[in-house]
């Protein structure tokens, strides 16, 4: 069986998220269980790989009134080959998707010819069984393959797979969007790809994908309600026949306090000693005073709406006064990033925040501190709390969507409702229980021997593409 996986990041590459983290991850775990897995991503101008080459030196993508000579570049991680769509007009910027100035206004257009990029790599270089979409970046290639392409016979009997790791963003463009992108107008309706008078490349990837994941199973009875559907959750209701929540893995090649490279001391569940020196050196570096006894608080996140990060400034006089430090490394949102700069200024024994993108601070952060916070509106999945139990740092976490599916009461602490009192309570729980050393570390344990590794969640991948049959094999 091959696959060619469909998406706008992947680490150690490109990552703004998550979704890096479950594409640096998930195709090795795939190829392991004996599948042939391939990714084609866009080749950002961040994009540094080592041994990267030249595969194709013209890759014609063409769609409504565009003209795209794109190249492909490919570099083997993991095993895994990761293919480079090269077109400089489109992906040579300062950033992944955006810059100061916001979203970049033609995404529509880069990400739909990533999806024809992908076409063509399935045509020519990488012919394939099933494509993995993964999120509104990926979302047309569905469409296209049951519209478009139907007939096109390098892709006979090819089906898809779209997973949501993401409700929140759809990728909606103005109606103007489906010519500038070739799509054919007659598909531009209510069971197509119209989304309140606007083109939805989210709406597109459900409506016609063979098979719809999300990456939690709470996540996926959660967006089939209006109160976290985002607008889709009829639409979801109507495909809830092939949709499934897989929890996402974690890379513990990665992410393990034994061999984290970016720790002052290494640690293991039977030798936390080294956990201690992280905390030190963490306080350290972030400029906070080197207490040990006090616990600390740590957290790694974009700010942004979903991760509830609102609620800790509603309480922040209260958490300021309780006996306590919190590591904050964050980015996004600038009120929000404004509003933890003056808490911290008000309160620099207490609180210390980095503003910026800084993956090894972020490893030095879920070890050095002693629980570590996620207070999210929603959660699809959430990949931080589950390196936390690895690390041994207890997550106080909001019980939704994938952080209800991977903490409970006896690795950590969580909390219902999205209020103010509701998270200080779990905060002074928590608190509570850091007073009682022997219970705490029996804690810890419980955590650390938590195995959330990729291998349980890439069998029910492969099961699911493997439901209906190959047609490499026959052809
Ligand atoms: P989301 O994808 O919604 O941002 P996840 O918990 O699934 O949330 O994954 C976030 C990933 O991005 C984690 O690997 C986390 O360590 C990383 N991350 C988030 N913000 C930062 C940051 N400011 N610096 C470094 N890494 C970050
Ligand atoms: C998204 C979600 C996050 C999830 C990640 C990977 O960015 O916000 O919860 O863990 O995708 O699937």
């Amino acid at each position: 069986m091959k696959v060619l996986m469909v998406a706008s990041e992947a680490a150690p590459f490109a990552k703004t998220g998550g979704l890096a983290d479950v594409l640096g991850a998930l195709p090795a775990a795939l190829a392991k269980l004996g599948d042939e897995v391939a990714v084609v991503m866009p080749k950002y101008q961040s994009v540094r790989a080592e041994g990267l080459k030249r595969i194709w030196n013209l890759l014609p993508v063409t769609f409504g009134p565009s003209y795209f000579a794109t190249a492909i570049d490919e570099v083997l991680h993991n095993g895994v080959r990761y293919f480079f769509v090269d077109c400089p007009q489109l992906y040579h910027r300062a950033g992944i998707y955006g810059d100061s100035l916001g979203s970049y206004p033609d995404n529509h257009i880069r990400y739909a010819a990533l999806t024809h990029a992908a076409v063509g790599i399935a045509r020519s270089i990488f012919r394939t069984d099933v494509f993995h979409c993964h999120d509104w970046q990926a979302g047309l290639l569905p469409h296209l393959l049951k519209t478009a392409f139907a007939a096109d016979p390098a892709l006979l009997g090819t089906r898809s797979v779209f997973t949501i790791h993401n409700l929140g963003y759809q990728g909606n463009f103005p109606a103007s969007a489906v010519r500038e992108l070739g799509l054919d107008p007659v598909h531009f309706h209510m069971e197509g790809l119209e989304f309140y008078g606007q083109l939805s490349c989210m709406k597109a990837g459900i409506v016609y994908a063979d098979a719809i994941t999300t990456v939690s199973p709470t996540y996926a009875r959660e967006i089939q309600t209006p109160e976290h559907g985002f607008g889709m959750d009829g639409v979801l209701r109507t495909h809830a026949g092939k949709l499934t929540g897989i929890l996402n893995g974690v890379d513990y090649s990665v992410w393990s306090p034994e061999s984290d490279p970016h720790l002052a001391a290494p640690y293991s569940s039977g030798d936390l000693s080294g956990k201690q020196a992280c905390k030190r050196g963490l306080l350290r570096e972030m400029g906070l005073p080197e207490n040990l006894a006090r616990p600390l608080i740590g957290i790694v996140s974009r700010f942004a709406e979903q991760k509830g990060f609102d609620l800790i400034l509603e309480i922040g006089d209260w958490l300021m006064a309780q006996d306590v430090a919190l590591a904050v490394l964050g980015a996004g949102d600038a009120p929000m990033q404004d509003a933890f700069r003056a808490l911290a200024a008000q309160h620099p024994q207490k609180l210390a925040v980095r503003i910026g993108y800084a993956d090894a601070l972020s490893h030095r952060i879920e070890a050095g501190s002693d629980m570590f916070l996620m207070p999210s509106r929603y959660e699809p999945c959430g990949l931080n709390q589950i390196y936390s139990l690895r690390y041994g740092t207890i997550p106080i976490v909001r019980a939704t969507g994938g952080l209800a599916d991977t903490v409970d009461s006896s690795t950590g602490f969580s909390f219902d409702e999205f209020t103010p009192e509701a998270l200080q309570a779990a905060i002074t729980r928590a608190l509570h229980a850091f007073a009682n050393p022997t219970a705490w570390t029996d804690r810890i344990h419980r955590g650390m021997a938590k195995d959330f590794s990729w291998d349980a969640s890439a069998q029910k991948y492969r099961d699911l593409y493997h439901s209906h049959g190959t047609v490499t094999e026959f052809s």
